[in-house]
């Protein structure tokens, strides 16, 4: 039997079909699976995920149990659940990705929306059946006293029912977002937000990325369950949950040793060629709307309308990867960065200057010579639980200046070496766009090392053994 569980969404691999009905196998990417896959070949170490696509569907059903270990995959031991399509599809898309989501990252349009109404009460219960899966799964799978690693906001209630059916496993939840304050968490109907909460309080360590996102959560508990708290511990019906603070960081010599691999320096190459010695404004996002990509593509413009002396002599490298298409507010999202990109483009750009350059296409070398190159670097979420672009871009260029939103939980630790400010504030961020890229070399190479230092503080295998351990 397995002595330690992770349980996520996304797991550490994906599979796609090709038209002759042959499977292939992907590395998945994104900061909580290169958090978790540290343990995930260890012996006794078994990653429960679900099947997100058809050609993970097509694994599952080949492979004995859904164990794609036994058959024949290098995965490390894996089981992925196959749950049925519309369940997966309400849970993940309606309650994870549109709710939850956009409750932490205080991303309602109030007077239009959300609405709770009688769609959101079947998508309520498809999102309890997906987690019950995980929790059933787990169940059976762990072995006495084994230690469960439960992640994230698409498994919020799987803690409590998995405590229900082997009260004597040991169980962390982790939450790799941020957490909204009580006044906009109760937000949602007063049924859904008391299962959350006590759903990850049935685990017996609750994990946070900052100390800002645990004081939320432990504000959340305090005002909508009437629980009891105390110092770093939640005591609720009685029970007592641990909180921990763990702010994920970078294997920094890893990601270098991958940056200097000849794809990403024939990548390095060709953006020199293309941008000249122009000075580089690098940012590194998927296009989703916590990440305020027009906001910073307004800032952008604004720092060329107050600064002509730099038209011709910068580049902004825009990078926003496409993300949750599904859900029809990022594809307008998507549309918006591409119109926003556009009018720069019609305003600014001369015969030999391309003032900005956005790509939509999932290119990791590319963006990671981006980084390599970047003169300043833009971080500005409207609100990230961490953000590990801000972390990985000071040990790809110890040269580079750091913009980053006062609210990415990297703020807390990175904030004292970045120029901080305001995702809102368009004008803010336009200014500290000019104090980066004048910035002296003496500064940039002192607070450089200062920020790489903070990144890699805590990689993630020890950032995994803390909790591990607290469990
Ligand atoms: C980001 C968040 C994670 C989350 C992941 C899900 O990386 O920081 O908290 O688990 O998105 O993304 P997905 O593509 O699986 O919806």
């Amino acid at each position: 039997m397995n002595s330690v569980l992770v349980a996520s969404n996304r797991g550490p691999v994906s599979f796609t079909v090709s038209d002759g009905g042959e499977l292939t196998m992907k590395r998945g990417g994104g900061g909580l699976v290169s958090g978790l896959s540290g343990v995930a070949r260890e012996e006794g170490v078994l990653w429960v995920c679900a099947a997100l696509s058809d050609g993970d569907r097509s694994a599952v059903r080949l492979a004995p149990g859904g164990r794609l270990d036994h058959a024949g995959y290098d995965t490390g031991k894996l089981r992925m659940l196959d749950i049925p399509p519309a369940t997966f599809h309400r849970a993940y898309n309606a309650v994870a990705n549109s709710t939850l989501w956009f409750v932490n990252h205080l991303l309602y349009d109030i007077p239009n929306a959300p609405h709770f109404g009688s769609r959101f009460e079947k998508e309520w219960e498809s999102y309890r059946d997906y987690n019950g899966a995980f929790a059933l799964a787990l169940a059976e799978e762990a072995g006495h006293g084994a230690r469960v690693m439960v992640q994230d906001y698409h498994l919020t209630l799987t803690p409590a029912m998995l405590r229900a059916e082997r009260p004597d496993l040991r169980i962390a939840h982790f939450s790799h977002t941020p957490w909204a304050p009580p006044e906009y968490f109760s937000l949602l109907p007063d049924e859904v937000a008391r299962e959350v909460l006590e759903g990850i309080l049935g685990a017996d360590h609750a994990g946070f990325l900052t100390e800002r996102w645990a004081r939320a959560f432990m504000d959340c508990c305090e005002s909508l369950l009437n629980a009891k708290v105390s110092g770093r511990t939640v005591s609720h019906e009685g029970r007592i949950t641990r909180i921990g603070v763990h702010g994920l960081g970078v294997d920094g010599e890893k990601l270098w040793k991958r940056a200097c691999e000849p794809d990403v320096e024939s990548h390095m190459a060709a953006l020199r060629e293309q941008v000249g010695d122009r000075k580089l404004i690098v940012r590194i996002d998927r296009t989703e709307l916590s990440k305020n990509i027009v906001r910073g593509l307004l800032a952008y413009r604004e720092f060329l309308a107050a600064h002509p002396e730099w038209h011709g002599r910068v580049v902004h490298l825009a990078f926003a990867y496409p993300s949750r298409h599904d859900l029809p507010e990022y594809r307008e999202y998507t549309a918006a960065v591409q119109r926003c990109a556009k009018e720069i483009e019609d305003e600014y750009a001369t015969e030999d200057w391309d003032p900005l350059i956005l790509n939509v296409n999932d290119d990791y070398p590319r963006s990671l010579a981006a980084y390599r190159l970047a003169d300043v670097l833009l971080v500005n979420p409207i609100r990230d639980g961490m953000n590990l672009v801000a972390k990985e871009g000071p040990i790809l260029s110890p040269r580079c200046a750091l913009v980053l939103s006062r609210e990415a939980g990297a703020a807390a630790e990175l904030g004292a070496d970045a120029l901080v400010v305001n995702p809102y504030d368009v004008c803010e961020t336009a200014r500290a766009l000019h104090t980066g890229l004048e910035m002296p070399e003496e500064e940039r190479m002192r607070r450089g090392a200062r920020l790489k230092a903070a990144a890699t503080a805590l990689p993630p295998q020890r950032w995994l053994g803390e909790q591990l351990a607290s469990i």
